[in-house]
């Protein structure tokens, strides 16, 4: 049992993370464009990505939020993450919708489709009056994706788990 439900879209299913995605979620995030995208540190490996698969399961079960494992319907193939991220960061602006693909599937919409579900449960499921989205300024993919879903800048700022760089802040609100 999990408190991570399982999903369907038109062309997605949305599951909980499986101990055997590891390969499949590995390989999406030791690609160059997620390690740039993401500013992924270079030390950081298939132990890191295994890590992340567990924070991810296990948000859901502490704290109903977490990313999917997102699999393409039509072959089954594991094409990314997507989801819902409340971490416990102090200056954290709240539920956020969040994706992350394989650039062998960038170019569909399953991000644009997956986000859409993500918003749809934010609002509807957690009953979130607001959905964040937390973007560095040069990911204009990920900009078009929120834009896309409706969401608006509405600051900028450096949040202290990436000192580095400021990210855009992006919001939807429940009509
Ligand atoms: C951000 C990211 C998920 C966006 O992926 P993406 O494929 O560009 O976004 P979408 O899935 O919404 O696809 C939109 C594109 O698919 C096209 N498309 C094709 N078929 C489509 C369909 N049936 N429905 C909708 N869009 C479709 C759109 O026209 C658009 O094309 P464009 O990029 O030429 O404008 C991807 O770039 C990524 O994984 N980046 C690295 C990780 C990352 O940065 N995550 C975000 C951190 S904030």
């Amino acid at each position: 049992m999990t408190a991570c439900p399982t999903l369907e879209t038109k062309r997605l299913i949305l599951r909980p993370f499986r101990d055997d995605d590891l390969s499949d979620y590995f390989r999406m995030m030791d690609t160059p464009e997620l390690r740039e995208s993401l500013r992924t540190p270079h030390n950081e490996g298939k132990t890191e990505a295994w890590t992340a698969m567990a924070w991810w399961r296990g948000q859901w079960e502490l704290r109903g939020t977490g990313h999917w494992a997102v699999e393409e319907k039509t072959s089954g193939s594991f094409v990314g993450r997507a989801g819902l991220h409340n971490p416990e960061r102090e200056d954290w602006p709240g539920v956020e919708v969040g994706w992350a693909l394989h650039p062998d599937w960038w170019g569909l919409g399953y991000a644009t489709e997956a986000g859409a579900e993500s918003v749809r449960y934010g609002f509807e499921e957690l009953n979130e009056s607001r959905l964040f989205s937390t973007i560095l300024m040069d990911n204009f993919r990920s900009q078009a994706v929120a834009q896309r879903l409706g969401f608006e800048l509405i600051s900028t700022k450096v949040l202290s788990h990436y000192p580095i760089e400021p990210h855009g802040i992006w919001a939807l609100d429940r009509k």
